[in-house]
This record gives structure tokens, sequence and C-alpha cells, in this order.
């Protein structure tokens, strides 16, 4: 049975979410679920800006049917052909066969090569600036490039003062009815998804990402809109502001996380004393990780939303333990910048986890490898608790000051 929300008066989401895939696009863990928005308008014209994934199609058929009560559908907007949102638009175009498909020439050919089928009779492709008028309502468009595909635009409706942001201001999630921000409370039940959304989909884009920021500067909008988690309506500004934090990869706060990799705990008691000690000398909210047992999407957010941080790693067939490795790896991945770091390894015979984090590190932009390092061999002794908290002291007075 159908299950749509008006938007306004003439906009309802025909989106639907799924709490039922453990990994979105088969990397991320997705506990708390996710959602594909899709937009119907209903104007003198009938237009649907994006469809959904295969997983959710039942229900996007029965909301798009009650949206339209009878009406032919005649446009679908594709800001974004990856699959969750694109999948099911042949299916769509099946159904409706008077709808003409809107979207830019790498729109239009990536259709053809995802799909079986000649659409071109039916595209109307458009460039940076075109519009498109439906009645009430005139859609202009604004190409994304890499925010997060090539083909990424977004679409703003002047009517009403919507932009339809893409993946932007996107984040992970499912909804639980309500499916605007100020119902929700984002910061404390949604910020953490949507910083891992953004790090980890779109974070290697931050300079494509600020272009976006500046093109859609100058727009009133009085809604946001994006392809998955709450729509915005009320303090646009804070999470532009955010946007605007991550895509130039400074750090979100004055923050500290520790990250471990530990094969038999002795480097994980090394984190933890340097943990503690910067506790007693007045940090706050320190996080500290376990690379092993905390998938790397998190770790990557974690890495954005702090300014400094600590890598504590064994070493392992003579390079860095695989897990701290595959973070780095993916850090550096995501155009990760300007942070302090502070290292720590350890080595029963030969430890070289150390100098290979550094090296991995100084390929990063702007990084700072504090000079302070420590590097044990097999179990903290007391001289190297005396260093590690020396390294604490460093990191503290920094912090603080
Ligand atoms: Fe939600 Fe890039 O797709």
């Amino acid at each position: 049975m159908y299950c749509t929300q008006h938007i306004t008066s003439d906009i309802l989401f025909v989106g639907a979410s799924d709490r039922k895939l453990a990994r979105f696009e088969n990397v991320f863990p997705i506990p708390r679920g996710v959602s594909y928005n899709s937009y119907l308008i209903l104007d003198e014209k009938t237009v649907l800006l994006d469809t959904v994934d295969q997983a959710v199609r039942e229900r996007f058929f029965e909301n798009l049917a009650a949206g339209l009560q009878g009406r032919p559908l005649d446009y679908v907007v594709v800001n974004h052909m990856e699959p969750d949102h694109a999948a099911t638009l042949m299916d769509v175009l099946r159904d409706y066969p008077e709808a003409k498909v809107v979207g830019n020439a790498k729109t239009v050919s990536m259709i053809g090569q995802f799909f079986d089928g000649d659409i071109s009779g039916r595209a109307v492709t458009v460039k940076e600036g075109d519009t498109l008028t439906t009645g009430r309502h005139t859609f202009t468009f604004l190409m994304a490039p890499m925010v997060h595909w090539p083909e990424v635009m977004v679409t703003y409706d002047a009517a009403e003062k919507v932009l339809f942001s893409a993946d932007a201001f996107g984040t992970f999630g499912a909804f639980s009815g309500n499916l605007f921000a100020d119902q929700v409370n984002f910061e404390r039940d949604w910020l953490d998804d949507a910083r891992r959304y953004y790090a980890n989909i779109v974070g290697k884009y931050g300079t494509q990402v600020q272009t976006l920021l500046k093109k859609t500067a100058g727009l009133d909008i009085a809604y946001l809109c994006p392809l998955h988690g709450p729509i915005w309506r009320e303090n646009i500004g804070w999470f532009v502001d955010k946007y605007q934090t991550w895509s130039s990869y400074a750090p979100e706060e004055q923050a500290v996380a520790i990250f471990c990799g530990s094969v038999y705990g002795h480097t994980e008691n090394a984190a933890e004393i340097v943990a503690n000690r910067l506790a007693e000398k007045g940090i706050k909210e320190i996080s500290l990780h376990d690379v092993s047992g905390t998938d790397v999407s998190v770790l990557v957010s974690e890495a954005f939303r702090c300014s400094h941080l600590v890598l504590a790693s064994s070493t392992y067939n003579g390079g860095i333990f695989t897990p701290m490795e595959n973070f780095l790896t993916d850090l550096k991945a995501h155009n990760f910048q300007n942070r302090t770091v502070a290292v720590i390894d350890n080595g029963s015979w030969a430890a070289t986890a150390g100098k290979q984090m550094r090296e991995l590190v100084g390929t990063m932009k702007n990084m700072t490898v504090l000079e302070n390092s420590v590097s044990l061999k097999s179990s903290v002794k007391e001289a190297q608790r005396t260093e590690l908290e020396a390294l604490a002291d460093a990191l503290a007075a920094e912090l603080l000051g």
C-alpha cells in the first residue's frame, strides 16, 4: 500500500526506506538503514525527480501511482545515475510511456551504459543553467560533476525555493515517519551518520563540493531535498556549514581521536596510557577506536571530525598492522588533509610500522606529524610510559593552546 507525504502542496515524497540492506554499496554497514528519496511534482505537467533502488521498488511504484492519481507522468529528471537512484528508471519509462527523461549529456550516455533500449527519442538533454517550465514551477539545472559521479546535477525549483541536491546533504538512516530534519533530533541521532556518509561517499571530492556550494550560495533555498535522509526546511545554514567544513578538509572539532591496532593488547595499553594522560590534562571527549573491531567507514568519519589523531600500530609482516594500513590507505583515498598526527608503533624484533605510518601520512596534504613518537618493543615499560606521557602532554598542549 502506498505511503507518501507532502513536502509542499505541489511536492510529494514518493521514495522509501530500506531497513534490510546490510551494507550500502556493498561496503558501508548501515545498521540504521537508508532511504532512497524520490519527489513527485504535481503541476500542469507532472515531474518525477529521481527514482529508487530496486530494493524498495514495490513501495515506490505504489507511491508514484497514488501520487499521480491517474494522471500521466510527463518528465523524469535524473539528477544522479547511480543505481541506488536510477535502477528503476527504465521500469518507470516502461510504465509511463509519455514520460520524457531529463538529464545532461553524460546522464544520457550512462543510461545507455546501464540499460538496453533506446531512449534517444525521449531524452531532453540539458546543460548548465537550462530551465524546464511545467506550469507554476520552473526548474533550473545546475551541473555538479563528481558530487559524487561525473553526471551529477542538482535541480532548483524557483516557485517553492527547493533545491533537489542529489547526493549532497544526504545521510545514511531510514525514516521513522518524520521526513524533515526539524522533526528529529538531527545532531543527536543523525549527525554521525551524515558525517560518515559525507566522508566515505563524497569525501574524496571536496573541491567539487566547494564548487557546488559556491554555485548554490546565491539561491534562495527554503527546502533542501537530498536523495538520502532528512529534508531541510529550518536551520539549513547549520548543515551547509558542516558541508563547508567537511569539504574544505578542516576539522569539525578541536578534538583527539586515538586509533589503535593491537595484536595482543600491548599497543592498546600504550593507547590507553595516552588517553588517560590526555584526560588528566583536561582533554574531554577523547575517542579511542580499535581499528580491528571498528568498521573503516567509522574510522574515516572520526578522522574527518577530529583535529588531532593518534595512530598506534603493531608491526605486522614487516609493515603496518593490516587494519591500520587499510584505514590509512582509505584516508588517503578520500583526499584527507590538514591534521596533526602522533605516531606510536610496536615490534618485538623490528618495529617498522611507525616509519611506514609516517611515510603514508606524509603523502597526504598538509599533515603535521608530532616530533614526539614512541616505539615499543613488545610491552610498555616504565621508560616508555614516560615517553607516552610526554607525547600526550605535547598533544594536550596543542589541543588546549
Ligand atoms: Fe546515493 Fe551516489 O548515490
